[in-house]
């Protein structure tokens, strides 16, 4: 649909959570007049759930180069080490400024940070919230910061478009408003400077720690604008996500890595400890090798599940250190003080996203992307746990400074954006809602933890239908779904599912977070690279 109203600023940022927030302060901080725009409320994205905490070298006798090792080792050679380094260096001191802006985290009665371990760290770096509900508290600090300092913010409106002017250069967004008041319906924000932070794509699987609007419209956006993307295939499933049953969907409860971080065990339904052996960090292994060994052990014995066991933390210590996840697993009738909790891994984490500089600029003039919904090179083949928060941190700060330099060396000028098209058959036909459902199950059958060309072949052919499907309804009535925040979204989880199976199905090799079991072996020979993909908007 045409705009049908518009409101300018220097900067749009695109997401509102750990990423899309800071990014918003620190531009604020600089003078810039900055825009919010957001799907839901300020706080209804994935920083909220996040549990674990935040990976910074704060402890005594840690540093970032060990904390680089370890994010290396993780990432399965496809990190980009000065990304890498950026990230381990600038982290301690954007979480000392995090911690400035308001968020507390749990400290020892010496008023010292306490840091809790997780799988991948060999030293105690995680600094942690409310226990287990570090995400929760960032938020809230963020939001009552964005609030206290009067930022512009634009609530239940999804972003559908990149604007750009003659030149390919970023001139805005278009969005539509679901509310009542004076910008309802579809308008537009104009700014020379488009910030993406709209976080993860975890819907596009059945089962996920994430919330329901991670639909990855970030990149579906940057798809549709030509900008590159890269590493889609990497998708971390999280080892320990509560197991409510193998038909469970949508989000489902996450049990931190920080409980095995403080020495929970994974044992199997005979109470074995199967980690034990099969890497020295046992069940503190990266995650997809806890992962993977998981998965082993379920098809050995033909089942559905493991158990996390940590009853020996006593009752004192369940309520104190992890009282978000004793509530979730006691709402679902299990009591960790008493019984191993069961689960299974569930999709987690989008490893790749739009792809960026040391900036945070992607390829597109003007367009920045930062955190989920970007590929910084930080996380290669396999993000190491609790790297994501900071990521966020440090490339927003960045990202504000790229922009205030531009501002500072030419002026930040407003683009003209070029009228946008309509063509009778768009190239990304909109779906209707239910099929947001049928790409969950097609993901989840061919392209989720165990890959093969045959199962990805066959996941590719149920996108490809719902794809004719929907240029079909075209040809018929000239119409597909109506406009709305459900078809959209389906529409986004098709584009960005077609990328992932594309780039699982080429990645003939099993590395890090990407298994493929017709191919088990890491292939350093050919595939020490990236899969980089960009759309020609004329095609489908
Ligand atoms: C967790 O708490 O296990 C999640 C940490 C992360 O995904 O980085």
């Amino acid at each position: 649909p045409a705009p049908g109203w518009s409101i300018d600023a220097d900067v749009i940022v695109v997401g509102s959570g750990v990423a899309g927030l800071t990014t918003a302060l620190r531009c604020e901080a600089e003078g810039l007049r900055t825009v919010v725009v957001t799907k839901a409320r300020l706080d209804d994205g994935s920083t909220r759930w996040a549990q674990g905490g935040i990976a910074a070298a704060l402890g005594d006798g840690d540093t970032p180069e060990q904390h680089l090792d370890d994010t290396l080792v993780a990432g399965a050679g496809l990190c980009d080490e000065e990304a890498v380094r950026i990230l381990v260096t600038e982290g301690p001191d954007a979480v000392r400024r995090l911690i400035e802006t308001g968020a507390h985290f749990d400290e020892s009665e010496e008023g010292r940070l306490e840091l809790t371990r997780e799988g991948g760290h060999h030293r105690r770096r995680i600094a942690h919230a409310g226990g287990d509900a570090t995400g929760a508290e960032i938020s809230r600090a963020l939001v009552e910061a964005v609030r206290a300092r009067g930022l512009r913010t634009i609530e239940n409106a999804l972003v559908l478009d990149l604007l750009t002017d003659a030149d390919g250069r970023t001139a805005g967004v278009t969005l539509h408003v679901m509310g009542e008041g004076q910008h309802d319906g579809v308008g537009a924000v104009l700014a020379p400077a488009v910030v993406l932070a709209t976080g993860g794509m975890g819907q596009v699987f059945s089962a996920t720690t994430n919330p329901s609007v991670s639909t990855g419209d970030g990149v579906a956006l940057a798809l549709r604008a030509g900008a590159e993307v890269s590493d889609l295939e990497f998708v971390q499933f999280h080892p320990t996500v509560l197991f409510l049953g193998a038909d469970a969907e949508g989000q489902q409860p996450l049990v931190s890595e920080a409980v095995r971080g403080e020495g929970a065990h994974l044992v199997d339904a005979d109470g074995v400890r199967f980690m034990v052996g099969q890497h020295e960090l046992a069940e503190l292994a990266p995650r997809d090798i806890v992962a993977k060994g998981i998965m082993r052990r379920m098809q050995e014995q033909d089942a559905e599940q493991m158990f996390l066991d940590a009853r020996h933390f006593g009752a004192d210590m369940w309520e104190h250190r992890f009282p978000t996840i004793l509530a979730a697993c006691r709402a679902h009738g299990i009591d960790p003080v008493h019984e191993p909790i069961p689960v299974a891994p569930a999709a987690h984490y989008a490893s790749g996203g739009v792809r960026t500089d040391s900036q945070g600029r992607t390829t597109v003039p003007g367009l920045y992307a930062c955190g989920e919904v970007a590929c910084t090179g930080v996380h290669g083949a396999n993000r190491l746990a609790s790297n994501s928060l900071l990521e966020g941190l440090v490339y927003a700060e960045r990202i504000a400074a790229d922009i205030a330099a531009r501002r500072a060396e030419n002026g930040l000028h407003a683009r003209v954006p070029v009228p946008v098209e309509h063509p009778e058959k768009p190239a990304h036909p909109l779906l209707a809602p239910e099929a947001r459902f049928a790409i969950q199950r097609t993901m989840t059958q061919g392209a989720g933890v165990l890959r093969s060309a045959e199962s990805l072949a066959g996941t590719a052919d149920a996108l490809q239908r719902l794809h004719a499907d929907a240029r079909d309804a075209l040809d018929e009535n000239g119409k597909t779904a109506e406009p709305g925040v459900d078809t959209w979204e389906a529409t986004n989880l098709l584009c960005v599912a077609r990328v992932l199976v594309a780039a699982a199905l080429l990645r003939e090799e099993t590395r890090g977070c990407h298994w493929r079991e017709d191919h088990a072996e890491r292939d350093d020979t050919t595939w020490r690279r990236h899969i980089v993909v960009r759309l020609n908007p004329d095609r489908t």
